[in-house]
């Protein structure tokens, strides 16, 4: 395969390397064409091999193979399955995890110049930090949820970057300790596609091979100010897979939106009802919760979760989890007349688009916790709210993901102060 210039998969290029982009590479130019190069550092000097070249030749992407003049910030990977043609889980081995900071948050800035319209630093008054969550030590160990592929001779092993190829290893520096001591890469698992293992916070580390009979349900202890709170979860359904994550992201939520007792709550996205579970605390028996969540087994647990809190707690009549599509259910709330006084919502990936933005902004919440694990949805999603009223006030970047480019964030947004009320479906794109 060959782009326009004539440049083959497989050619090797002398490249200096430019600035950070979305997704774990760096960006550089051969003879004015985009390349997106991974394993280096801007202002490096590299060699690197062709692995792609885009639709149209559009672009080409390469591995660095060899560093010519290295930037600082450069180490020598804790991880000896990392690195070009091998593991592809984790993007940042080869860096210091302050830079590794640093470039997180140069993306962040420049997904919201360009998705947004808007300079974080010159809005929020001062630097973006990404911050390392509570606990975290050195980068490594973290991860308490791994999908591990199956090869076809039974062999667990990590994928490969853009490929089905599974590389075999025999660790995964990354991965939770307990993760590991089950011994899973020593097992041969014939006839299965995968391989989950979860490390709960709360009792033994499972083992799942995929596809399986039944799955079983861990459970994952939350610490927060007013008391701990504990959550089933299906080993195969949601839940962040840094130890420290879920207690951080709700904590920030709660902190910025301030519930009060009566007040009426979105839990979008609900998952397991973590945000659902904590909002109804505060909002207490005079309030109301409603959970929005599509998936049926996250739903499933998430009633019994909110049940048991219930119990617990004597009396949350006004919690209720509802299985449907978040737009969906939105919609049907806007079409009733409703109003909220506080909306959280975790998106997946692709963030809640536009016609979810417009009507959660229609529902008028006094403020607006959005959980986000991708800058740019978050940042499109931010300009769509931004069209129907909602200022972001503040906005905190976590290093949910150490190695990786992957990264979390917790926004909060704010009616514009006079904000004048658009009637919803008024009109698609009101003036920011
Ligand atoms: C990032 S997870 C957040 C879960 C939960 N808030 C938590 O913190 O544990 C996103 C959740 O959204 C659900 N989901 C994805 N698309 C959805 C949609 N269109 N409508 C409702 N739920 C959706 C997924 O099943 C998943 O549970």
């Amino acid at each position: 395969m060959s782009g326009e210039e004539g440049v083959t998969v497989g050619d090797a290029l002398v490249l200096e390397v430019g600035p950070v982009a979305h997704g774990g590479h760096c960006v550089a130019r051969h003879e004015g064409q985009v390349v997106f190069v991974r394993h280096t550092l801007p202002g490096e000097q590299v060699r690197a091999v062709v692995t792609e070249i885009g639709p149209g030749g559009r672009f080409l992407r390469a591995d660095a193979v060899e560093v010519l003049v290295p930037a600082p910030g450069r180490v020598s990977p804790p991880c000896p399955w990392s690195g070009p043609g091998r593991c592809g889980g984790c993007d940042w081995q080869h860096v210091e995890l302050d830079t590794q900071r640093e470039l997180k948050a140069a993306v962040v800035l420049e997904q919201f110049t360009r998705l947004a319209g808007l300079d974080l630093v010159a809005h929020l008054g001062r630097p973006v930090v990404v911050e390392p969550v509570p606990g975290d030590q050195d980068g490594l160990g973290w991860r308490t949820r791994v999908e591990f592929a199956v090869d076809e001779t039974g062999r667990p092993g990590l994928r490969r970057h853009r490929s089905h190829d599974i590389v075999p290893v025999g660790d995964c520096v990354i991965a939770d300790r307990r993760v590991i001591g089950t011994g899973v890469l020593d097992r041969s698992f014939t006839g299965s596609a995968a391989v989950d293992v979860v490390a709960p916070s709360v009792g033994d580390t499972v083992v799942v091979p995929v596809p399986t009979g039944p799955v079983p349900l861990v459970r994952e202890r939350v610490p927060l100010a007013d008391g701990d709170l504990e959550l089933g979860v299906s080993a195969r359904g949601f839940w962040q897979v840094h130890p420290g994550a879920a207690r951080t992201f709700v904590t920030t939520v709660l902190d910025w939106l301030a519930p009060r007792p009566g007040e009426k709550a979105l839990d979008l996205y609900a998952g397991v009802g973590l945000f659902a579970a904590a909002l109804a605390r505060r909002v207490g028996p005079e309030g109301v919760v409603t959970a929005v969540e599509n998936d049926p087994v996250a739903t499933d647990n998430a009633r019994d979760n909110l049940a048991d809190l219930s119990d617990n707690l004597a009396d949350l009549s006004g919690v209720e989890v509802v299985r449907d599509r978040v737009d969906r259910a939105v919609r049907r709330i806007v079409r009733a007349g409703g109003a909220v006084d506080l909306i959280v919502l975790d998106p997946p990936r692709t963030g809640a688009g536009r016609q979810v933005c417009r009507d959660i902004a229609g529902l008028r919440p006094r403020a607006i916790g959005y959980v986000a694990c991708d800058p740019a949805a978050l940042a499109r999603d931010v300009g769509y709210l931004a069209e129907h009223g909602y200022v972001l006030r503040d906005l905190r970047v976590f290093d949910a993901f150490p190695m990786t480019h992957h990264l979390e964030l917790v926004a909060v947004l704010d009616p514009r102060p006079n904000d004048v009320q658009h009637p919803i479906g008024a009109s698609e794109s009101p003036s920011v």
